[in-house]
Parts: C-alpha cells; structure tokens; sequence
C-alpha cells in the first residue's frame, strides 16, 4: 500500500459553498466556532463534559489512558448502555415520549414509547437470563429490522452480554463463520423477513449455519407467520413469544457495567478473506454515539429522525439505537425495500410522521435522482429541516440534487466521514457553524484530530492527496480485533506510530476542507497518475444521461493501470457510441486526459452489496475476465451475469 503524493489539484473543482441560514444557525445546538479550538486545546475536558451527558451509576476518575495502539476512556466509571437508552427517560416527561415508530414492509405500524420500550427490554432480559445468558457472553443476532431487533439488542446491554449482529442479507456460510469466531452459544432469529414482498428465509439460513457450531439455543421471532414453512429442532429451537410469555413483568436490574467492558462485536470485512470483529466497549461508544447527536445532528426533542441504514450494521447501530435512544429521540424505523410497493415509499413515510431528520447513503440518493423528482413531489417534505450522507463519497452532482429537491434548499447536508472501527461520526460539519460545499465532509468534529499524512507520516501541503489519519484516541474507537490483537496493531497502527490509519485517502483544499478521496485500494494509477475512482465517477455522474457510475482500474501491460467505467444511465438515455464519446470527454474534460476511461459498459444495475455499496473489486474481476470471487454479499446476483454478457460484447 503506497500513497504518492503528487498534486491532486486537477480533481475536484468544488467551489460552491453553502453556508447555514440565519434561521437554522439560530435555533442550532451549537453556533460557535470556538468548541473546534476548546476541544483541540483541552480533549479530555471535553470529551469528560460530554461523557456527563450519560448517566453513570459511579462517576469516572480518570478521563483517557492511552498506551498505543490500546486506548482506555472514563477509567473507574460504572453505567449501564440500555439503562441510559431507555430507563432514565421513563423517569422523566419522555415516559409516553415515541421511542421508536416502526413501520413493516407490508404496512404495519408500531409505536413503542421508552415506557413500552423498558418493558419489552426488560422481558427479554428476563428471557435471556432464564436461558443461562451471563454478562460477557456473546449473543448472536440474525433479525430482519422489526422492533425485537432493538429490544434483542437493548436486553444484551441490560445484561452486559455482548451483541454480534450479523446483517439479514447475510449467507447461512457468513452467519456460521460470525458465530463461530464469536464463540456464541446462543443465536437470536425470525422465521423470515419481508424484502420486496417477498420472504427472506432466515430460519433455514440460520439451521444451516448453527450446525456443529457452539449455538445451543435459537429464539425465534415470528415475523411472517411461516411456521408452517419451517422447522423447530426440539431442545434447541424455542419461539420469542413464548418465551417472553413466561418471563416475569418485574423490572430487570441493569447489570453495572465497567466502562470499559464491551459492549458489542461488529464484524467487517478487511483486506483478507476473514471478516474482523470489531470491539465496541461501553462508556466510550456510548459517549461518541450521544455527543454527535447533539452536535452532528443537531438533535431537539421535537425531532424525528430517520436513519435508512439496516441496524446490521454499523450506522444503524449508532443512528438508529444508541445514538437516538440514548439522546431520548424519536426514531423512524423502516423494515423493507424504498421501492415497495411503490418509489415514493420514504417520501410517504417523511410526509406521515413528519421526519425532520433523515440520514442515508449517496447510493440511495443516486438511485432516487435515476428515478426522477415526481416521487417527491406528490409529497409534503416541509418538515425536513437536516440532511445526512453516509458511506462514501459523495458526488457532488447527487449532494445537489439531494439540496434542490429532497431539502427544498432550506436543510442542511452534513456528508459524515465515519466506519465501523470509528463507532461514530468523525469528519463532519457542526450544521449551524460550518459552510458545506457538495462532495466534502468538511472538516473533524471537535475532539477528533486528523490529519492527511505522506508514507513518512508527514502532514502534506493543501492539495497534495495522501494518507487520512487519526492522530489521537477517541472514546468510541475499537478497542481491538476479537480475538486477535495482533491484527487490530497491525492494520490500524501498523504504519505510523501511535497513528491510527483509516485505510482511505484524502485531500485538502484551501480552506481546510477535507475532500475522502476512497479507499486506498479503490484508488487507480495510470501511467503514474493516482487517480481516485471517486473523482472519475463524480464527472461521469455529472453528465446529465448519468445516474450512477462505478470505476476500477484493471491491469493494462503498458500503463499499469487501465480505467474501466460502468455506467448506469437514467430512465430513457440513449446508450450509444456519441454517449461513450461525450462521457470520455467529459472526465477529460474535468479531471485530465490522463483519466479518461479506457472503456466504458453501460448497465441496468450496478452490482451492489446488500449494504449498498458498490462491489469495485468484483467489477475487477468481470473487467480482468477472472474467476468470480465470493458473492454471497450481493443484493441481486442477476446483476453480474448481465454485466460479464455487456463486457464480452464490447470486446
Ligand atoms: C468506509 C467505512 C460509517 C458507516 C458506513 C460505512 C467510506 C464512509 C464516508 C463519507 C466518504 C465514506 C470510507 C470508510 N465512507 N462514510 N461520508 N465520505 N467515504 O462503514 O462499512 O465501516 O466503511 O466507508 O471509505 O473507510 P464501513
């Protein structure tokens, strides 16, 4: 992994900048610039006043012992995750507050105040416990996005055992590996979920994956009412409403846990095969998860925030669970498809109950702009008042069209810079302080130090693109890889010292503004030239035909590197050889001859994870004409035959 440093200036000509409005700035939790230079001159002060946010059964006595790459926060602190998200606000006017408004894909509802929400909580703790559930052992979760899944995950905190939900999407291999590495006895499951009308098998799934693991025991949600259709192993296999029936209605005493102990396991994939389970611990997620609502969000108690992530992975987590929940919100959450039944079904749900907050992914926006603006329109979105983007760049083409005709130009957009490792938003604008300009998440939250380095680890000059880093502890980084340590120093502390390395590049303007330039290994060098695919597909999408563009670098015997471009047009566009001519010259045209694609395949879909994102390397793979790697994450795998028949026929 190399990171040359040469100028970058060609790439991302982004000058429009959009400061907040007089009105939003006024209302906003935070409208002073000096909280970025407190909380650089002091970040244990300010990580301690936002770490009082929480409720802590024994206050802390030591803010951060960092002895790299291992990082302790709130040292001596005792509290309680679910008891922050959910019982302290039944002790206040939040009690019939919504907690979570949930809607399934099939179009039932459920509104689950903190009240309700403590009591659900505490009945399945009671469950768990009653099946020899302890602190420190590790649950394992397969839920499609029904309430339960909160609940399943609120009743591990309550305990102190530790979540590992594995995402619905996943294959029966990828939950058994999960269960597996995590050692877990006990498996958390639906019959099935609803995607597209369809339903998802996640109990067969689930019975092929338990098999000669350490799984005894297998709870099971009816969600589809499938019973018929599957099959309870006898001894091992028991349903979640009959459990819950036998559970007693007494309160549940919050276990206190240390605020180091952990709080979930979250597996990812890395740059080898074996997925790594990333360790979350309490006091320290908690913190990050709470102060960015507050601050990121701009969080009030009149929100409704929706967040369109799957809680299987790490933005749900943080923005559909503990984030909200800990700050006493109001969340939406979405079980299905926002196709279904028909492509206005989030602007339905923002017009019912009055979102005002809505965070989702640059894909999912792209997919909306190639669907065009009339599934807005039949809509009242008047009560959106704050935007996010999460996941990856951002092109600056979708970051437009998300301001014009999601946030009717009146709501801010703040493009969040995160991971899984990160536990919560790192680069992003404080919304009633920070100028945006479309496609750059701005600059580090305050009490997160960044920096764009050289392979030295040198701070490079504005402009010159090189390697993100993080240059000190945070409370909600991982703690380390489950189960193996060495993998954590080395992946993330391998290169610089005491620098915790994201594994993406990025760039600086002027300004101080940091444009992420993609994964290191999603960048492309073509005849020296480092090229973001980024970049690539932010010109290509600015075309007008463009909905959505995917760019790789395959190996060329003269240039090193040759640029593959997979483009999807909008509803209507021609896909034709003065098309491929115009796109050429127009990447030529914003970034520089030496980006131009060397071809490019028009498709109906790109291949996309079940999490969205889209399968770069895979694209490589039909590209280079290699044998297809493994598949199991993709969300329809229709979508490659038809690309490798589109890419032979260019040839
Ligand atoms: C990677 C982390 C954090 C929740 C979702 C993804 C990319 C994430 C952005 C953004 C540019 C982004 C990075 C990062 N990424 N957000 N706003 N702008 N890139 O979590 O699966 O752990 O992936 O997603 O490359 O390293 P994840």
């Amino acid at each position: 992994m190399t990171v040359e440093t040469e100028k970058l200036s060609t790439l991302l000509h982004e000058n429009r900048t959009f400061p907040p409005s007089e009105s939003f700035r006024a209302q906003a939790n935070f409208q002073d610039e000096n909280i970025y230079q407190r909380a650089l001159d002091d970040p244990e002060t300010y990580w301690a006043e936002q770490a009082g946010e929480l409720s802590w059964f024994k206050p802390f006595e030591i803010v951060c012992s960092w002895q790299p790459p291992h990082a302790k926060w709130f040292i001596e602190g005792k509290l309680n995750a679910a008891y922050n998200c959910v019982d302290r606000h039944t002790e206040t006017w939040r009690k019939n507050k919504a907690a979570i408004i949930w809607e399934g894909e099939p179009g039932d509802q459920r509104v689950i105040t903190y009240d309700m929400l403590r009591r659900e909580v505490d009945k399945a703790a009671h469950m768990l416990k009653s099946l020899g559930v302890k602190k420190g052992d590790r649950v394992t979760i397969y839920l499609p996005m029904i309430p339960e899944l909160p609940v399943a995950m609120l009743a591990c905190a309550k305990i102190g055992a530790v979540h590992s939900i594995v995402f619905g999407g996943f294959s029966a291999k990828s939950l058994r590996e999960r269960i597996i590495d995590a050692d877990s006895k006990i498996l958390i499951t639906a019959d099935a979920g609803w995607r597209r009308g369809k339903q998802i098998p996640l109990k067969a799934n689930a019975d092929i994956a338990v098999e000669e693991t350490p799984i005894e025991q297998v709870v099971v949600v009816s969600r589809v009412g499938a019973e018929s259709n599957i099959t309870m192993k006898d001894g091992r296999d028991a349903y979640w409403h009959e459990l819950i029936k036998q559970s007693p209605t007494t309160p549940f005493e919050p276990e206190q846990m240390d605020s180091e102990d952990i709080l979930f396991l979250l597996y990812t994939s890395g740059t080898t095969g074996k997925p790594k389970g990333i360790v979350h611990t309490t006091a320290g997620y908690l913190t990050g998860a709470n102060t960015s609502m507050r601050t990121v969000f701009d969080l009030k108690d009149s929100d409704i925030f929706f967040c369109t992530a799957d809680i299987g992975w790490i933005t749900g987590h943080t923005y559909i669970v503990y984030g909200p929940l800990s700050a006493g919100a109001t969340v939406v959450m979405y079980e299905g498809s926002p196709d279904y039944p028909g492509r206005d079904r989030f602007w339905e749900m923002v017009d019912h109950y009055g979102v005002t907050i809505l965070y989702t992914a640059p894909t999912s926006i792209r997919t909306f702009m190639k669907w065009g603006p009339q599934y807005l329109e039949q809509h009242d979105l008047s009560s959106l008042r704050l935007l996010g983007t999460v996941g990856e760049p951002i092109n600056p083409e979708a970051w437009m069209w998300y301001h014009e005709h999601i946030g009717k130009k009146r709501c801010p957009i703040v493009d969040t810079w995160w991971q899984t490792e990160t536990g919560c938003a790192m680069i992003a604008p404080l919304p009633g302080i920070v100028e945006t300009k479309p496609g750059s998440a701005t600059r580090a939250v305050p009490g997160i130090e960044i920096d764009i380095v050289d392979e030295q680890g040198n701070s490079v000059d504005a402009k010159d693109g090189g390697y993100l880093v993080i240059k000190k502890p945070w409370p909600s980084m991982l703690r380390t890889v489950w189960g193996d340590d060495e993998r954590f120093q080395k992946t993330y502390f391998g290169q610089f010292k005491d620098t915790y390395l994201p594994g993406d590049g990025a760039h600086r303007d002027e300004q101080g503004y940091i444009w992420i330039l993609g994964r290191i290994d999603d960048v492309i060098n073509v005849s020296g030239h480092r090229i973001g695919t980024a970049e690539v597909e932010s010109a290509l999408v600015a075309h007008p035909a463009v909905a959505e563009a995917a760019v790789i670098g395959r190996s060329d015997a003269i240039k090193g590197q040759a640029i593959t471009a997979f483009v999807s047009v909008r509803e209507g566009a021609r896909t034709d050889d003065a098309l491929i001519a115009e796109l050429k010259q127009s990447v030529v045209e914003k970034i520089g001859a030496m980006a131009r694609p060397e071809e490019i395949i028009f498709s109906a879909e790109l291949p996309k994870t079940r999490s969205a994102k889209i399968m770069r390397r895979l694209l490589r793979d039909i590209a280079e004409g290699r044998v297809l790697g493994d598949t199991t994450t993709l969300a329809d795998p229709t979508v490659v035959e038809e690309l490798k028949a589109q890419y032979k026929d260019t040839e």
